[in-house]
């Protein structure tokens, strides 16, 4: 991604983004938010790209896949290469794009949020942060809150892009899309990914930053990007995200037991671990959607609650789309 500092007249405006992504994904909306932010002229954007020292493999291979699930749920990630920050900077709104992995925010994104430099980037400092992902990402959502208080940063904001194909489909196509390199490996389901369109609609997050910025509004506390269908949550994937996430911390402390990232004598655990996972995803989860659909009527207003809290800060709503599609 163009590293860029616009410099047309003085920037009245500093804005900071962060940026890692594997298949370019994440990198592409993170573009399209942060386009009409770089063409303004009173707006200067810093592009930080994270690099992990030791890049993780793309595609991923089986075992390397696998093996970033301990260190992912036990938020322990392998450090970056040197930023280009010094911590001396201070930038007005912080843009936190990441993806999950195993249910936590990506390792290189983590990796960032525990580096010393990190509190002295962002406290105090409004934060918008932007999940791209298959589906599942409530709890990493959660962890990714504690994180930034840790740093006494303040979320304004939450946009969550999610694969539009249904949970049984999306389960199946993105593992092989991540360990072929191909969106439509499997060509009986539909492709993996968040669709183009919702890609290229995410122009209006960065329309939508840009005018708060004008209006000063990210020194306020109310999120900038209300009423634009940020953060649309399912939360009747609550029960699997969280039966997943137990499963992750028992089975990484073992294997963190075990040995390493990388390390042999973790394989055989890993073998074992993936059948349990294969019997899991193909019970624990559609049993659970089944439940709950048969049970919807009777927890429609357990499930609205839960809805609600899951799409703050900035909302499902969709009353101010009009404003800004185009
Ligand atoms: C190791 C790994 C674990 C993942 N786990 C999840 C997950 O728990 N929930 C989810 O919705 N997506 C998960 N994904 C998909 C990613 O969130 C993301 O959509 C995909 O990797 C593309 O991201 P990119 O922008 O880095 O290319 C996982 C991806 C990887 C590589």
């Amino acid at each position: 991604m163009n590293t860029s500092e616009v410099s047309t007249s003085r920037p009245t405006k500093r804005v900071l983004v962060l940026n890692y992504s594997q298949t370019g994904q994440l990198t592409e909306i993170t573009k399209r938010i942060i386009a009409p932010l770089q063409q303004d002229a009173g707006i200067a954007v810093h592009v930080e790209t994270l690099r992990p020292a030791k890049p993780f493999p793309f595609p991923w291979g089986f075992f390397s896949f696998l093996d970033a699930f301990p260190e992912s749920a036990h938020m322990a990630p392998p450090p970056l290469q040197p930023l280009s920050l010094t911590g001396g900077e201070d930038f007005d709104l912080v843009i936190l794009p990441y993806q999950v992995w195993f249910l936590a925010p990506s390792q290189p994104v983590m990796a960032f949020l525990k580096h010393p430099l990190a509190k002295k980037l962002l406290a105090g400092k409004p934060v918008v942060t932007v999940i791209a992902c298959r589906n599942m990402w409530m709890l990493a959502q959660e962890k990714m809150k504690a994180m930034l208080r840790d740093c006494g940063a303040r979320l304004l904001d939450n946009v969550a892009l999610v694969d539009p194909s249904p949970t049984m489909a999306s389960l199946w196509s993105t593992p092989f899309w991540l360990l072929s390199g191909k969106k439509d490996f499997l060509k009986f389901l539909p492709p993996a990914g968040v669709d183009a369109a919702s890609i290229e609609a995410a122009r209006r997050f960065g329309l939508a930053l840009r005018d708060a910025l004008h209006r000063d509004e990210e020194r306020g506390s109310a999120p900038l990007l209300a009423g634009l269908k940020a953060a649309d949550s399912n939360p009747h994937l609550l029960f699997s995200e969280k039966a997943a996430t137990r499963s992750f911390f028992v089975w990484g402390k073992l294997l963190r037991a075990v040995g390493g990232p990388g390390q042999w004598r973790r394989y055989p655990f890993l073998v074992l671990y993936v059948m349990f996972l294969i019997t899991l995803i193909s019970t624990v989860v559609p049993v659970s959607l089944l439940i709950q659909s048969l049970t919807r009527p009777l927890l429609r207003r357990r499930f609205a609650a839960l809805k609600q809290q899951f799409d703050l800060p900035s909302g499902s709503g969709t009353e101010r789309m009009h404003l800004y599609e185009h």
